[in-house]
């Protein structure tokens, strides 16, 4: 399918990585965008630079989905999900119901309607404590709960193209950055809760001794990979890509490169490293590279540039949504 001219569907996407690809979804030429958020951890105020006329929000449950709202559906990037790794360690009977019963609904509800091609955003926690470099082939050992159900939501993607002819593949995103990240959650990732300490004028928390590595990718590469997911998800039905920069940076370079691109460097204080914290992340980006054409524009430092620069400006209401 080609994007120009479509209609997409984006579930959770009033969220972060969401409302950017709504964004990049409108600018490829989708002619309308609709959107399925709970509101959960996702905000309306995240769509509302973007032209009302082209974007339809449904404040829902993807576990509610129906076939009144893939009507006329060209494609669809399912990223609705419990995202926290520490909440599906608490409750792993809530993030499975999410992430595995709330993933079955789209599949079904999108292969009854007969959608083209659809994108489904897993995650690098698919590996687990797999020794890195991280291929596709490697083996998949997840750690937690949230891992394993994003493991389960890819097969059955595989499974509804091999099955049902719903032409779908999965991006294993790894550390993904940018504006709009929350970092009001006891769980925010590295990035975010480097930047908001370092604009509250804070010293950023390391935990442990900051040699443990990251592959840090920008949120506007990883729109780009779902466009182009969804434009070629029927040469590679099923298949899963991981989407990475593919050039690990270690969490104390990550703080120094924070450090030099805010006006005032506020420096680090370390703390006990946390228990199931990965030690090396790197990933093999070949194969996206190759399918897709993947390759990250975004440097760290212009990334990190970008999202100091927006969340300077930005107001949130922590821990509220608005409906
Ligand atoms: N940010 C990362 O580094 C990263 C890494 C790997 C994978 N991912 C995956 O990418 C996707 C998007 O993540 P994000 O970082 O933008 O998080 P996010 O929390 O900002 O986005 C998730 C969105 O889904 C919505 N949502 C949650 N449960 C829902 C439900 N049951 N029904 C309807 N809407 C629901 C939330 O309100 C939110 O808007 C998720 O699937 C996440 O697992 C993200």
């Amino acid at each position: 399918m080609q994007v120009d001219g479509s209609r997409i569907l984006v579930t959770g996407g009033a969220g972060f990585i969401g409302s950017h690809l709504v964004g990049a979804l409108l600018h490829r030429g989708a002619t309308e965008v609709l959107v399925i958020d709970d509101l959960s951890t996702g905000l309306l105020e995240n769509l509302t630079p973007l032209p009302e006329e082209r974007v339809s929000v449904y404040s829902m449950d993807i576990r509610d989905v129906t076939s009144r709202e893939l009507r006329n559906v060209d494609g669809v990037v399912h990223l609705a999900a419990d995202v926290s790794v520490g909440a599906s360690m608490k409750d792993p009977w809530a993030t499975f119901d999410a992430n595995v019963r709330g993933t079955l609904a789209v599949l079904e509800t999108a292969a009854d309607a007969g959608v083209g091609s659809l994108a489904f955003a897993s995650s690098a926690a698919v590996y687990g404590d797999t020794p890195p470099p991280l291929s596709e082939d490697s083996p998949l050992r997840p750690l937690s709960p949230y891992g394993a159900s994003k493991l389960a939501a890819e097969s059955l993607v595989r499974m509804f193209a091999n099955e049902r002819g719903l032409m779908g593949i999965s991006l294993r995103l790894f550390n993904v950055y940018g504006p709009r990240q929350r970092a009001d959650s006891e769980y925010a990732a590295v990035v975010p809760a480097f930047v908001s300490a370092g604009l509250a004028g804070e010293p950023m928390k390391v935990h442990g001794d900051g040699t443990q590595t990251r592959e840090l990718v920008y949120v506007g590469d990883v729109c780009d990979a779902f466009v182009t997911a969804l434009e070629r998800a029927g040469h590679y039905p099923g298949r899963a890509f991981n989407i990475a920069p593919g050039a690990p940076v270690t969490v104390n370079d990550l703080a120094e490169a924070v450090n030099n691109a805010l006006d005032a460097p506020v420096g680090v204080e370390h703390d006990p490293p946390r228990p199931g914290d990965i030690h090396e992340s790197s990933a093999d980006v070949r194969a996206a590279r190759e399918a897709l054409g993947f390759v990250p524009r975004t440097t760290l430092e212009g990334g990190l540039r970008a999202t100091i620069e927006a969340e300077k400006e930005k107001v949130y209401i922590a821990g509220t949504t608005i409906e």
